[in-house]
């Protein structure tokens, strides 16, 4: 098949993929004029880079959580990579040698890699169609002010912004959250400069899935690899362009399972996805509101179903619920893109469980005013005259986003019902400030609960899960704590003369 020649898709089939010693786990469409059908297992055909490189040279447009440690892990796995951003500040960073977010393990791969060579960033995106084979589009997808779905704005900047100043045939990724049909869309925003078809510009989508906190062992040693295609060429360049992924398999006698297919189904399979880790949080979270009806403990209910293999026992962890920067816009953003499509009642349920999501946030308020003795009227408790400590304002420990954090939350809703709270995190306070300047912020965690009438617990990190009740219950107002995600000693916190309250589970 002549490279570049669109083919017809039909369903995929599996195939196992032999490379010298690792077996790449394949999927991917065929059809009789594909050439590489399941039947003759090899991987696409090799292609040269447009630039005349050996590797193709990756560009990642945006340097945000996404883009930028991509951008440093490819360097990592011995590609040339330009990171690119408007952000000026942040691109200064970079190049300094400064992570611009928490990341583990981060820091030392982009200094590593600025100091070998490979790794640049800039401003710059006529220097990044200079340079690139593959360009990957990073840029953030947040949800729109005035409505649930996803603002595409950035994606159509960084496409009209580049295409106009490619010189020579390169491949326009995806890797951004986006709604199905996006892909298509950027396809025609392309089609819209002449010149990108006399170049033969080509656009393919390959969702990521990489967790904060994670991040660097999500990218280097992915689960596995989504290729959305419509031609030979792109398959084999954006196969170029992970051949270090697998590369890295081989050497540690791993696989990668890749899944090639159609556009569609790329973007859909990311939605589906975080639509399904959402709703596996949300269905403990429901287990737990009933357990608090019903006086049964939800730990003990996702232990004991957690064993069932089917099941499993991840993403059960009942509490004050999902946040961050991508569960629960994208949960919004895929029912939204269903109403357009006119599948808005296959995703009904994802408005459930956003709605319980948001109610566990609610449930520490009422907590806290039982554990108080405090009346909750119709526009919620009145706590004033009370400190509360928050513990915890990032989505998630290992990470410094605050991003629809339900930990911060629940600190504004103590705050408006009257409490004087006090926040601590180990690694979130410079973002929260910015976020909630009103708040008051501890330097460390003996001060935000010195003098507190309550202690809540609302990020798991190490360092409250651990930390000493008989030596906090010394600084305490009042021995009182609300568990928000299930994550302290419960025996060991009521021993040392605590009144404890978890997520769905029995008070002391
Ligand atoms: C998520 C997906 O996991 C990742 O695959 C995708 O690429 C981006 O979105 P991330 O946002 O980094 O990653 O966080 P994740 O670890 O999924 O946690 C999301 C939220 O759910 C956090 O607030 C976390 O505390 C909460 N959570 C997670 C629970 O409340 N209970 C659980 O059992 C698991």
């Amino acid at each position: 098949m002549p490279a570049g020649t669109a083919f017809r898709l039909v369903p995929t089939v599996a195939a196992t993929m032999r490379c010298e010693r690792a077996e790449i786990r394949v999927s991917f469409p065929y059809s009789p004029t594909q050439a590489y059908p399941a039947t003759h297992a090899h991987p696409p055909a090799p292609v040269t880079p447009p630039s005349g490189a050996q590797r193709p040279r990756l560009t990642f447009l945006g340097t945000g959580y996404l883009g930028a440690t991509y951008a440093i892990c490819f360097a990592e796995l011995g590609y040339e990579v330009l990171g690119v951003d408007v952000d000026e500040p942040r691109i200064a960073k970079l190049m300094a040698g400064d992570v611009p977010f928490h990341e583990p393990g981060l820091d030392e791969l982009l200094r590593r890699n600025l100091a070998a060579g490979r790794l640049r960033f800039s401003t710059d995106f006529a220097e990044a169609a200079e340079f690139g084979d593959v360009h990957f589009i990073c840029v953030g997808t947040p949800q729109r002010p005035d409505g649930m779905s996803a603002d595409l704005s950035y994606v159509e900047t960084a496409v009209t912004t580049l295409v106009p100043l490619l010189t020579r045939k390169a491949l326009i990724v995806g890797k951004s959250t986006v709604p199905v049909g996006t892909a298509e869309w950027v396809e025609l925003l392309v089609g819209k400069y002449p010149k990108a078809g006399e170049l033969g510009i080509e656009v393919a989508w390959s969702p990521e899935f990489l967790q904060e906190g994670y991040a660097v062992e999500d990218v280097l040693r992915p689960n596995r690899l989504v290729l959305g295609v419509k031609s030979a060429w792109a398959h084999s360049m954006l196969y170029a362009a992970h051949r270090g992924v697998f590369d890295l398999a081989m050497n540690e006698d791993r696989e990668v399972p890749v899944v090639v297919t159609d556009f569609a189904t790329a973007e859909l399979v990311k939605a589906a996805a975080n639509a399904f880790l959402a709703t596996k949080i949300s269905f403990i979270n429901a287990m737990a509101e009933v357990c608090e009806a019903s006086g049964a403990d939800v730990s003990q209910v996702a232990r004991a179903i957690g064993y069932d293999a089917r099941i499993g026992k991840k993403f059960l962890q009942a509490g004050v619920g999902f946040g961050g920067a991508c569960l629960p816009k994208d949960i919004r953003a895929f029912q939204a893109r269903a109403q357009e499509l006119g599948a808005g009642e296959a995703l009904r349920f994802l408005h459930e469980v956003d709605l319980i999501n948001q109610r566990r946030r609610a449930r520490v308020v009422q907590l806290a005013a039982e554990l108080l003795g405090r009346p909750y009227g119709p526009a919620g408790p009145d706590l004033s005259g009370l400190r509360i400590a928050v513990l915890g304002a990032t989505f998630k420990p290992n990470s410094d986003d605050v991003r629809d954090s339900p930990a911060l939350a629940v600190a504004r809703k103590l705050a408006r019902a009257g409490a004087q709270v006090a926040v601590y995190d180990p690694q979130g306070m410079e973002n929260a400030k910015r976020e909630l300047p009103d708040l008051e912020f501890a330097q460390s965690l003996v001060e935000a609960v010195q003098g507190a009438d309550l202690v809540c617990v609302l990020t798991h990190w190490e360092e409250f899960r651990y930390a000493d009740p008989n030596a906090l219950g010394e600084l305490v107002n009042g021995r009182r704590v609300i568990d928000g995600r299930n994550c302290l000693d419960q025996p060991l916190w009521t021993s040392a003369g605590w009144e404890y309250r978890g997520m769905g589970r029995p008070p002391n």
